[in-house]
């Protein structure tokens, strides 16, 4: 029953492109009465976490599509994040971070590079896979040393690297598992030197604005990290460790 649920789950764009594994987790977490309500939910869930942040046309032509700077504008984060970046950048130089990890990654290798920064090396994981295959061909393209693997984070080892991004993605990883954020930034802590978390202050529809994330402050101070918070534009910044 499983089996039949993910498959009609991945039948079609964009939910075909995310990581299997994962979405026999979320279709064996998610509870319903029938397999087509169970098909909804989670389909719904996936939109919620992850493709809603890009048009239905980036998944037909992302195989095809031309980079430019203007291509940072199709993905939501990475489109309100454009002032913001010149910023990021110089806390990523203030460290003098070589080696960036890069925590269900969007957009972000694109953004670094149009806003002039190109990584010594780069290291990233989303579950999306068109995204991954979108990075991978620009890296390859620019000549970049870097890769995107379609991966679940929470079922990934890291390799070790001076800063972390983990961008927007805490949200993500509580909506499908509860309490997970202390482990992961326990892993983070040991593996990275510093790491840049982000939430979002507006919902998704973009007409609410969300509560401050007290609790993953609370987790900071139980880890014993250092931490630094700024709101720039419609997101609230959290840098972790040294910076
Ligand atoms: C709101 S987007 C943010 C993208 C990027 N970090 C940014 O801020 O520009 C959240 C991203 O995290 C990815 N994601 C969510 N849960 C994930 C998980 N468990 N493992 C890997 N990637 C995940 C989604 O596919 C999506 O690309």
């Amino acid at each position: 029953m499983e089996d039949y649920t993910v498959k009609k789950i991945t039948e079609k764009s964009p939910y075909k492109f995310i990581n299997s594994g994962f979405v026999k987790k979320l279709a064996s977490l998610i509870k319903a009465g029938t397999d087509e309500e169970k098909i909804k939910l989670v389909r719904a869930k996936l939109r919620k976490i992850s493709t809603s942040a890009l048009p239905i046309k980036f998944y037909k032509k992302f195989e095809k599509l031309e980079f430019n700077k203007e291509i940072l504008s199709m993905h939501r984060s990475t489109r309100e994040r454009l002032a913001i970046y010149p910023e990021l950048i110089n806390k990523i130089k203030d460290v003098n971070a070589q080696k960036i990890l890069d925590l269900g990654c969007g957009f972000n290798l694109l953004a670094l590079f149009y806003f002039g920064f190109i990584p010594k090396e780069y290291v990233s994981y989303d579950l999306d896979n068109a995204v991954v295959q979108f990075v991978n061909r620009f890296a390859s393209e620019k000549k970049i040393n870097a890769k995107a693997e379609c991966k679940d984070i929470l079922e990934t080892e890291f390799e070790p690297a001076d800063l972390c991004f983990a961008l927007k993605v805490f949200d993500a990883l509580e909506d499908v598992e509860r309490n997970i954020t202390k482990n992961l930034l326990e892993k983070l802590k040991s593996n990275c030197k510093h790491i840049i978390a982000s939430f979002s202050s507006i919902s998704l529809s973009g007409r609410g604005r969300l509560k401050e994330r007290v609790w993953f402050e609370k987790i900071l101070n139980h880890l014993g990290l250092n931490w630094k918070k700024e709101v720039l534009g419609n997101e609230t910044f959290y840098f972790i460790g040294r910076i």
